[in-house]
């Protein structure tokens, strides 16, 4: 039995998708417990490809319990969306939802639109899912939840107020006319929830009872480490708790449970949105980079920020979530160079740093100091997924080398590497779940 989180140690788009894919084919249940309609991510399978915001990746698999945790917000159209796709190739998904899920609603996503128009040099350059407003509301205790929309008349009064409200402020704030009547958003919410009403369950008593049988959990991270409200690179990141914390808190199950935390690292940085990033190559090495990793984000197309490997952000996500393993990528995306550069640490104001600094304004200001390794070559893709069958020792020498002082630097032992795009491409030095018969 194991409870077991994966989570981005970087500003997302690490490739969980995969890592998160690999585990979940052994789980019994997996888990979504922050952000929303912000993550993206395809998922392919049986030649078919999926893009999916909110449904948790074990969807493809009917006998799997997916479970929309209450740290999560929903956007119930771009929820009903990743559905259809499902029901378009005959997939129906076990998917639970906790009714303390709150709702993104219209005016959210005008109200995300008008405030990072306002907020200058401070927006995060956000994915405009009206995410912000919504984590707001919740936190101001103005918010709806999923179970208040199985009760109409509370619902109808709430969503007075709030439509009230939120016109005025658009309005008298904002200068943005918000026009959609508040007849028309609760026709179209009360029909989602009549659509959403079978999905919804205690999922916290799901998973509670889960560990009493022992059964195997993944809790499935979205954004990542250095986009945490509390720990990412305040106000540069997503409104959510999405490092490991986040797990228990997002979908009511104590910490105890929990017996893995997997860190995914790529093997270099990107990142879309704004903000200081110290490793960020402006340059034709970036270049190449985001163009041989095709690193254009999957939510917004945006093409990504490029950087070399930061291991302050790395030695701080292994202590923020506890990490005890780590899952890193893309390792033939950084093959066929002929330097690679990490950054051990920073330099600030004649002071050494291993971890980056509070205050966004001061890690603009770090210098990243670098060690160079010699790179490895491109082997082509039949002899990357020829080592993930051969394991770690079968990689080139130097990427071997690379890999182990990561892991060294930041004393979280390698769980698994990434070498290409496919389920077949990963080498697995340790097993989280136990194999089934
Ligand atoms: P928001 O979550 O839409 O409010 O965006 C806040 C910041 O987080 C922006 O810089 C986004 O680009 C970034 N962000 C949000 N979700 C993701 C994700 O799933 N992957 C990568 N970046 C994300
Ligand atoms: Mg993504």
């Amino acid at each position: 039995m194991t409870f077991a989180i994966v989570v981005g140690t970087q500003w997302g788009d690490e490739g969980k998708g995969k890592v998160v894919d690999y585990y979940a084919a052994q789980a019994d249940i997996v888990v979504r417990y922050c952000g929303g309609a912000n993550a993206g991510h395809t998922i392919v399978s049986g030649g078919r490809k999926f893009a999916f915001h909110h449904v948790p990746s074990g969807v493809l698999y009917p006998e799997k319990i997916n479970i929309i945790g209450n740290g999560v917000v929903l956007e119930p159209k771009k929820f009903f969306e990743e559905l259809g796709q499902l029901d378009a190739v005959g997939i129906k998904p076990n998917i639970k939802i906790s009714p303390r899920v709150h709702l993104v609603m219209p005016y959210h996503v005008a109200q995300d639109g008008a405030e990072e128009g306002r907020k200058g040099a401070l927006a995060a350059g956000t994915t405009k899912r009206g995410i912000g407003p919504c984590y707001s509301d919740k936190a101001a205790r103005f918010g709806i939840r999923v179970g208040e929309l199985l009760q109409p008349e509370l619902f109808r009064e709430k969503l007075h107020t709030m439509h009230t409200l939120k016109v005025k402020l658009l309005k008298e704030v904002y200068g943005v006319d918000f026009t959609q009547s508040e007849d028309e958003i609760c026709k179209l919410y009360t029909e989602y929830g009549k659509r959403l009403a079978p999905f919804v369950a205690d999922t916290g008593e799901i998973l509670s009872d889960a560990l009493s049988k022992k059964k195997q959990v993944l809790f499935e991270g979205a954004q990542a480490t250095m986009l945490d409200i509390d720990h990412g690179m305040y106000p540069f990141g997503t409104s959510s708790n999405t490092s490991a914390g986040g797990a228990c808190t997002g979908s009511g199950i104590g910490p105890t449970a929990i017996d893995e935390v997997i860190g995914v690292v790529k093997v270099y940085t990107s990142r879309v949105g704004a903000g200081p990033l110290p490793t960020e190559l402006n340059d034709a090495t970036g270049q190449a980079i985001r163009d041989k990793g095709g690193e254009y984000g999957t939510t917004t197309g945006r093409p990504r920020r490029i950087g070399w490997l930061d291991l302050p952000t790395l030695r701080y996500a292994a202590h923020v979530n506890g990490l005890t393993g780590l899952a890193f990528t893309r390792l033939d995306t950084l093959s066929g160079m002929q330097k690679v550069q990490v950054c051990t640490h920073y330099e600030l104001d004649g002071k050494k740093l291993l971890i980056p600094p509070a205050s966004y304004t001061d890690i603009a200001r770090c210098r990243p100091i670098y060690k160079s390794f010699a790179g490895w070559d491109d082997i082509g893709a039949d002899k990357w997924r020829a080592c993930a069958k051969g394991g770690m020792k079968s990689l080139p020498a130097r990427a071997q080398a690379y890999l182990k002082f990561i892991s060294g630097e930041v004393r979280v032992p390698i769980y698994v590497i990434g070498v290409g795009a496919g389920r077949e491409d990963t080498i697995v030095l340790k097993e989280v779940f136990s194999k089934k018969a």
